[in-house]
């Protein structure tokens, strides 16, 4: 098969992408043109305008699905070592007794890139392109993490974590101002084309009032996007409102640090629990609700109210949330978000209408997809003109069922049934991967 070896060729295959929350665009046997690795846009022939190009190579995926890249909105790189161990304990246990332990690890930069070779691997054979990752409190693997993720290909915003309490010694920062600096002398080493910082308070229970006022400082300086974690968990939800008394909710204590959407770009993971206060306010400052299934049901942390989130107008993107999850993919956080969506009604008792296909799709791609563009990077997401060409080329041969099927019931059988040996190929910003 011939690979376009520039970002400037045209795709042909069963072109498959989101136009709105609920519905899809198909295209049988069409074509999808990227110029300087963009979109610009989807064809059922091509228009004689592109096919006078001759310098335009036209792959043939024909009869391969081509569906944008995937987003992973949340994940821990220096988690991913010990996935799919430890899933005994509820949040604040599992944390001590486990991510703790690991992260402490990644002051050996050694170690760190033994351990992040293995992720990259992971993820360059998986169906995400462009991830949000928490890396460690350490700058040295910090920025190690993130030259290997430049060298990949992939997109990505990655964070030095911020901790200055309520953790083990081995990881803790001395003190706020310690934190600071360290925090600027990693942003000071930040120059990349395909990686970007973004500012992570861990969560308020290891960040200091002091440190939290400080980040709320550099974020102004140096216009960043911001990471964290919100209402994940009850015990870690009546530990906020100790540490932040004077504070009306979990929520409300992050937008007084002045890290709470508005003009700053920010992700926040879970939100099992955010109440209608909550779910209001971050409607109000567009904060993205991540949601990340798998690690709520593996840590017994409950079942986010995804549908409120919509209904209410909060974008919403899907994250892996490894090691709380086990798997990296999105299409697993797709199928796990449509399962645990139909366990709300019978388990508590509301009246909301599960998850769709469609609707699982739109927020692995387009909204997941749009957050980069908030941060500055260029969205992806989607096959309409202007995006960046973010896409994967999937043989579905060997789940096609012995009758007639649609390309969105194709969709959805690769979503539960795929692995990462039914990626034929996979383009970033029009550079093929594979
Ligand atoms: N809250 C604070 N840190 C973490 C983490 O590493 N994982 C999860 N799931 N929640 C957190
Ligand atoms: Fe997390």
């Amino acid at each position: 098969m011939q690979k376009p070896s520039g970002a400037n060729f045209i795709l042909k295959g069963d072109i498959c992408y989101s136009k709105t929350h609920e519905t899809l665009n198909v295209c049988s046997d069409g074509y999808i043109i990227c110029i300087d690795g963009k979109s610009e846009g989807v064809y059922s022939s091509l228009p004689d305008t592109w096919l006078k190009r001759s310098e335009l190579p036209v792959i043939d995926y024909s009869s391969c699905l081509i569906i944008p890249g995937l987003v992973d909105l949340h994940t821990h790189a220096p988690q991913f070592a010990f996935r799919g161990l430890g899933m005994d304990l509820e949040l604040l246990e599992w944390l001590k007794t486990y991510a703790f332990v690991e992260e402490a690890k990644y002051a050996d930069t050694q170690y760190a890139r033994l351990a992040y070779s293995a992720l990259i691997e992971n993820l360059l054979n998986g169906p995400n392109t462009r991830v949000v990752m928490f890396a460690t409190v350490h700058t040295p693997a910090t920025s190690l993490l993130m030259d290997m993720l430049e060298s990949s290909g992939l997109v990505s915003l990655v964070g030095k974590v911020n901790m200055d309490r309520n953790c083990p010694d081995t990881l803790r920062e001395k003190s706020a101002s310690h934190s600071l600096a360290a925090t600027e002398e990693w942003l000071s080493k930040c120059a990349y084309q395909n990686v970007r910082p973004i500012l992570t308070p861990r969560f308020i229970p290891t960040c200091s009032d002091e440190l939290m006022k400080g980040l709320a400082g550099l974020q102004k300086k140096y216009n960043l996007p911001v990471q964290s974690h919100l209402s994940e968990n009850k015990s870690e939800i009546e530990w906020v409102a100790k540490l932040r008394r004077g504070s009306s909710g979990y929520g409300a204590a992050y937008l007084e640090d002045d890290l709470f959407g508005g003009s700053v770009p920010t992700l926040m993971a879970h939100c099992v629990w955010s109440d209608e206060k909550e779910t209001a306010l971050m409607a109000e400052r567009q904060v993205y609700a991540v949601h990340c299934p798998q690690s709520n049901t593996n840590l017994s942390s409950g079942i986010a109210p995804v549908r409120r989130f919509l209904q209410a107008g909060i974008p919403v993107g899907l994250g892996s949330d490894v090691a709380g999850g086990a798997h990296s993919s999105i299409f697993r956080a797709m199928a796990d978000a449509i399962q645990v969506s139909k366990l709300r009604k019978p388990l508590l008792n509301v009246d909301e209408k599960p998850l769709t296909l469609e609707e699982a799709f739109y927020l692995a791609t387009v909204s997941g997809g749009a957050f980069f563009g908030k941060a500055g990077m260029g969205a992806s997401g989607s096959f309409d003109n202007g995006y960046e060409f973010d896409a994967l080329v999937i043989d579905d041969k060997n789940i096609t069922p012995p009758f007639e099927i649609t390309i969105r019931d194709r969709l959805e059988r690769v979503v539960y049934l795929s692995d990462d040996r039914n990626i034929k190929a996979k383009y970033v910003r029009g550079r093929s991967l594979t």
